[in-house]
């Protein structure tokens, strides 16, 4: 059984997927037993805390350097135990040294289909607002493994998302998460849990 660690900044919305998906049984060989936020006032706390479910707070803004910032962050990861790290919105860019310490054992949500808008200040309704700048009509959402790069790692699982020409970023960002995020995040973590994903070449491979 692993023990994963949800990381959070804002609403919580896929942490609350995960943790309905593991209520119902399909989150296998793997249980979320730890909630660490960026941001001590996130609703995100308050779903972690109806759930029964151990939360943390750390800010980036205490430490003076990345480094000692990602330090601490490994040092709270290790404190409980952590097996697999998901990145549930966390807005938080982590560095080399928390992915050295868990290699192909962070995952993260990313709003759109990598390589399209993502990378370096693409975060949260930004993503959506380039997505409806560029005039795309599909969209959608990534769930892959997590690297020195932003937004780099191996791709677990994508879905598209139609995009209708109404759209603003909050209602793309909304079905974006209802049609792919929510439903992704927790298949994929149930997919590393069991033992099912391997990487070979930077690409993931995925054992059915
Ligand atoms: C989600 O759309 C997630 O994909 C995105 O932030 C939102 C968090 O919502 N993450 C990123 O943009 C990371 N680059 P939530 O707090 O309700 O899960």
């Amino acid at each position: 059984m692993l023990n994963i660690t949800v990381l959070v900044s804002g609403g919580g919305t896929n942490l609350q997927a995960l943790l309905d998906a593991q209520s119902r049984g399909e989150i296998q060989n793997g249980q979320i037993h730890c909630v660490i936020s960026s941001n001590p006032n996130a609703y995100a706390l308050e779903r972690a805390k109806k759930a029964e479910i151990d939360t943390e707070v750390i800010l980036r803004k205490t430490f003076e350097t990345a480094e000692q910032y990602d330090q601490a962050l490994v040092e709270l990861l290790k404190k409980h135990d952590t097996d697999l790290i998901v990145l549930a919105g966390f807005m938080t860019i982590i560095g080399r040294a928390v992915v050295e310490a868990y290699p192909n054992r962070i995952v993260n949500v990313h709003p759109a289909l990598i390589p399209s808008f993502c990378g370096k200040g693409y975060y949260g309704l930004r993503v959506h607002q380039a997505a409806l700048d560029a005039g795309v009509r599909i969209t959608g959402a990534t769930v892959h493994l997590v690297d020195e790069v932003c937004d780099g790692g191996a791709i677990l699982m994508q879905k598209a998302v139609e995009v209708r020409q109404d759209d603003t970023p909050e209602s793309l960002q909304r079905r974006v998460m209802e049609q792919a995020e929510w439903k992704l995040l927790p298949q994929a973590v149930s997919l590393i849990c069991q033992g099912k994903i391997q990487v070979q070449n930077g690409k993931a491979i995925i054992k059915e």
